[in-house]
C-alpha cells in the first residue's frame, strides 16, 4: 500500500513496486487521481481516497484492503504537504496542517499498519532532508519530519518482535508538484543545486528505488534506519527560502 501514491514520489514508488510484481494499493487524498493511476497500472491495483489525518478513514482503508487481499506486506507513507513561513509569522492553522499530515499521518499509518500487516512486513516513512537539516521558514515541516525520524525508531523497536521493519528515507530537493512553487522563486532551486555536491535535484524515481530497496529482502537486517538521499546536500547548507521570496517580491514591486 502506498499512501500519497497518486503523485510524485508515491506514484513513482507505486509504479516500481507494481513492476516488480507486487499488488499495489494506491491511497491518496485525491481519490480520483488514485483511481486513475490504479487503472494505469492495471492488474489487481486499486485506488482509494483517504485523508491520512483521519483515524476512522485510515482504519476503514486498512480493513478494506486486508479484507480484499489478506494481510498487507508493505506500507509506504508518502503523503506530505509543506506550509512555509518563519515561526514569528506562521499561522497556527498552517503549523497544525503541516504537522497533522506529515507527522500525525505517519503515526496513523504505522498504527493501522500494525493491525493489518503480516509479520515480517516492511513499513517505509518518507521523512526529509529537513528532518535533520533546518531551513529558515521551514519550522513546521522540519519539526514534523524530525518527528517522523524518531517515530521510525520507536516503531522499529515496538514492531521488531513481529519481524516488521520500519525505516525512513530522507529525500533532498525532488521535482514534484510539492516543490513546484519553489521553482517559481528566482534563484532558489539554483541555490539548492549549488548546495548539492552531486550537482542535481533528485527525481521521484531516485527515491522510489531506495524505497523499493528498503521493502526488499536485501534490507532484511535493517530497521529503525533512515537513508539520506539528497546528492550529498546534508553535508552543506539549506537555502534561505524566506530571503529568496523577499528578493522576488522586492524585484516584482520595483518593476511595477
Ligand atoms: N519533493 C521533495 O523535494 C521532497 C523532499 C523531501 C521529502 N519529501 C516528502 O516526500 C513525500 C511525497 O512528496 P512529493 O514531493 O511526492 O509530493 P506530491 O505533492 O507530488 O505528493 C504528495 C501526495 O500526498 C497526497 N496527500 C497530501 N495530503 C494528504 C492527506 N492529508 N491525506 C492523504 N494524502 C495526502 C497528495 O494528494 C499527493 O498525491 C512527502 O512526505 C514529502 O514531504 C518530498
Amino acid at each position: 500500500m502506498v499512501i500519497g501514491g497518486a503523485s510524485g514520489i508515491g506514484w513513482a514508488t507505486a509504479q516500481l513496486l507494481s513492476a516488480r510484481g507486487d499488488t499495489v494499493i494506491i491511497a491518496d487524498l485525491d481519490g480520483i487521481a488514485a483511481e486513475t493511476q490504479a487503472t494505469e497500472l492495471g492488474g489487481n491495483t486499486t485506488g482509494h481516497r483517504v485523508e491520512v489525518t483521519d483515524e476512522q478513514a485510515m482504519r476503514t482503508l486498512f480493513d478494506t484492503v486486508a479484507a480484499d487481499h489478506g494481510p498487507i506486506g508493505t506500507v509506504v507513507d508518502c503523503a506530505g504537504i509543506s506550509r512555509p513561513g518563519t515561526i514569528a509569522d506562521l499561522s497556527l492553522a498552517d503549523w497544525k496542517a503541516t504537522v497533522d499530515v506529515c507527522l500525525t499521518g505517519a503515526f496513523l499509518t504505522v498504527k493501522n499498519a500494525t493491525h493489518s500487516m503480516r509479520d515480517g512486513g516492511s513499513i517505509v516513512l518518507v521523512a526529509s532532508l529537513n528532518g535533520r537539516q533546518p531551513g529558515v521558514g521551514m519550522g513546521a515541516y522540519c519539526a514534523a519530519k524530525a518527528g517522523v525520524l524518531m517515530l521510525t525508531q520507536v516503531a522499529a523497536m515496538e514492531l521488531a518482535p513481529r519481524g516488521i521493519r520500519v525505516n525512513a528515507v530522507n529525500p533532498g530537493f525532488v521535482h514534484t508538484p510539492l516543490t513546484y512553487g519553489a521553482t517559481l522563486v528566482p534563484g532558489l532551486v539554483d541555490e539548492y543545486i549549488e548546495n548539492t555536491p552531486l550537482g542535481r535535484a533528485g527525481t521521484p524515481e531516485d527515491v522510489a528505488r531506495t524505497i523499493a530497496f528498503l521493502t526488499s529482502g536485501d534490507t532484511g537486517w535493517m530497521t529503525g534506519s533512515a537513508i539520506d538521499l539528497n546528492g550529498g546536500a546534508h553535508t552543506m547548507r539549506y537555502p534561505n527560502i524566506v530571503e529568496r521570496v523577499a528578493e522576488m517580491v522586492a524585484t516584482n514591486s520595483d518593476t511595477e
